[in-house]
């Protein structure tokens, strides 16, 4: 179905034309006069100087076939030119039926689907999960949906760091604590065990202890750098090791996530992209691309309109290791070869882009990708203390995810607790719900490449633009909608009615935005637009609830009418708050 701006667009050309100008004019935008009118056409304006008339003039023509517009009531001009719109009553409710009966209520699937790869969560194996990996993986979730809610074929890859010295790091750290396991008996033939040598919580502990000593101790680096190596080189005992510490990380990501509310098609790694190094980097070498410089093989990317310096893509280090830079690169080979994908987009903290502008450079002058490929790179901010600085613990440490979020579903508690008379038992279960919606809607609010603060308070408020309010929003809606069916009451029956008054106008004329905020939203990858858009929504749906009397209303029809707009907005959020990735519950 169309969308009701393209409706009105439609409209509005005619008219130009009818009266003798170019159709492109007539454009139509939400109106910045709210007070004077929903939609304004500034159209006359833009073509005074090509027909050489007063804009006035031409908007004077111009309404005279708006007229007997079915669509709107209202089209009057003002100086020096606006053409400013209100639509009519009875078409906007037959709109929403419209969108009502259509079950993405007016978004449209894409004509040609793509295949997209998104790059997102990141996460490094025995390494805590930290705030820093929240937001990939908060706005690559939401991005995966939207995608998929347009029509897309979207793969979710977490690609696991799984690579690189941290693995080094952790087998030095145990050779030292337990030097008699069979791991480290380099004559050892048998089999290894099954079980892993440490739990999750040992190896969360042993991690930034051995990081901490290879800072200070240069043998003890050394020795990790080694063990990294011979790792690579597959050394069976570390090979068992590396796959004990992959099964015992994975079980814990797998909880976070879930907890999380994300979920990934793909678990590859950093690792699995290996195999691809030496015939890529013998290709790069035999066309010419790749030549060594100072021992080290390295590609040329800069460009001629280049207004800063981008360093050559460094694809082997002087003693032949390779780099994160030759992994993403392989990564990109593996993925090409296994989905042939339309476009790669990468969520990933702002700070990496030049390592991406390096690799996708690289990737297209090297011919790893077809020319019409997209790689795409989604740069996020820093999430912020209250003090401006990188989020941390109370005691300056790093803020464990684990943590965050029972800070925050504790607050949540509290605050519900304090609310409302909900039994503590529902209170735990409703506060990790709507806690989630606190810290995904705070993070998705913000455009995603702007540094944020992360405020507990301000999240976690049922008042603003948080994610408890567009939440404490539907919950009012399903209450209302369970007393009525309560009362006998049939959502079936009855019809969308011409809104009566102005508060329920608004609404109805929000709704129709749901589906053009979603595509924009996928265009633009900004989820952040969706965040607005259900503020509006929640905003005009309160004022409409506020001014009206909803289940008291005696007229029979005018109370289904009522209902079947609560219900379509209901069905409007949620929709929406699933593709920022949350949920609402029955009650809060
Ligand atoms: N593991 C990396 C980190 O924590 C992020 C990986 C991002 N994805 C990629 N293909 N490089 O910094």
């Amino acid at each position: 179905m169309k969308k009701l701006m393209e409706l009105m667009a439609e409209e509005l050309a005619s008219a130009f034309e009818k009266a003798g100008y170019d159709p492109s004019y007539g454009k139509v935008t939400v109106s910045n006069r709210p007070d004077l009118c929903e939609y304004q056409c500034n159209g006359a304006m833009a073509g005074a100087k090509a027909y050489k008339k007063a804009p006035f003039m031409i908007a004077d023509d111009v309404v005279v076939y708006l007229k007997d517009s079915k669509i709107f009531s209202m089209a009057e001009v003002v100086k020096p030119g606006f053409i400013n719109l209100r639509v009519r009553e009875e078409f906007l409710a037959d709109y929403l039926k419209e969108m009502e009966a259509d079950p993405k209520y007016s978004v449209r699937t894409a004509e040609t689907p793509k295949t997209i790869i998104i790059d997102y969560g990141g996460p490094n194996v025995a390494k805590p999960l930290h705030v820093g990996h929240l937001r990939s993986a908060i706005i690559g979730e939401s991005i995966k949906r939207i995608g998929r809610y347009v029509g897309h074929k979207v793969i979710g890859d977490v690609h696991l760091g799984d690579w690189g010295l941290q693995m080094g790091l952790i087998i030095t750290e145990l050779k030292h604590r337990k030097p008699e396991l069979v791991y480290f008996d380099d004559s050892y033939q048998g089999e290894y065990p099954q079980e892993a040598p440490f739990t999750i919580s040992e190896l969360e502990e042993i991690y930034p202890c051995a990081s901490g000593k290879s800072k200070v101790d240069e043998e003890y680096r050394n020795e990790a750098l080694e063990a990294t190596h011979q790792l690579q080189q597959g050394k069976p005992g570390y090979m068992a090791l590396w796959n004990h510490i992959m099964q015992v990380s994975v079980t814990d990501l797998k909880r976070n996530y879930s907890n999380l509310n994300v979920s990934f098609d793909l678990w590859k790694k950093e690792s699995d992209a290996q195999p691809y190094i030496p015939d890529m980097v013998q290709m790069m070498k035999d066309q010419g691309f790749a030549y060594e410089d100072q021992g080290a093989l390295v590609v040329d990317v800069k460009e001629d309109t280049d207004t800063k310096e981008i360093p050559p893509c460094m694809l082997l280090k002087s003693d032949g290791a390779s780099l994160y830079t030759t992994t993403d690169l392989a990564t990109i080979v593996e993925r090409v070869k296994l989905f042939d994908p339309d476009e790669i987009l990468y969520v990933v903290d702002k700070r990496q882009e030049l390592h991406f502008i390096q690799v996708f450079r690289c990737a297209r002058k090297t011919g790893l990708v077809k020319p019409e490929t997209e790689l795409s790179f989604l740069g996020f901010g820093t999430m912020n203390g209250k003090d401006g600085k990188p989020f941390k613990t109370r005691d300056g440490g790093v803020m464990r995810l684990e943590n965050l979020i029972a800070d925050i579903d504790e607050e949540m508690f509290h605050k519900i607790v304090e609310n409302r008379s909900v039994k503590d038992q529902d209170a735990q279960e409703t506060a990790k719900v709507v806690g989630l919606s606190a810290i995904k809607y705070g993070d998705l609010s913000n455009q995603a490449t702007k540094d944020y603060v992360f405020d507990i308070d301000r999240f976690t408020s049922f008042e603003g633009n948080t994610g408890p309010y567009i939440l404490y929003t539907i919950v009012r809606i399903k209450s209302i909608l369970n007393r009525y069916k309560e009362e006998g009451g049939n959502l079936e029956s009855g019809e969308l009615l011409p809104a009566v008054n102005t508060s329920q106008k608004n609404l109805m004329l929000e709704l129709t935005k749901f589906g053009s905020t979603i595509e924009n939203a996928f265009e633009e990858k900004a989820p952040h637009k969706i965040c607005a858009y259900i503020y509006e929504v929640s905003n005009a749906f309160n004022s409409f609830y506020h001014e009206t009397k909803i289940l008291s209303e005696e007229n029979q029809g005018q109370k289904e009418s009522f209902l079947k707009l609560l219900s379509l907005t209901k069905n409007i959020l949620e929709t929406s708050i699933d593709l920022l990735g949350f949920s609402a519950p029955d009650r809060m």
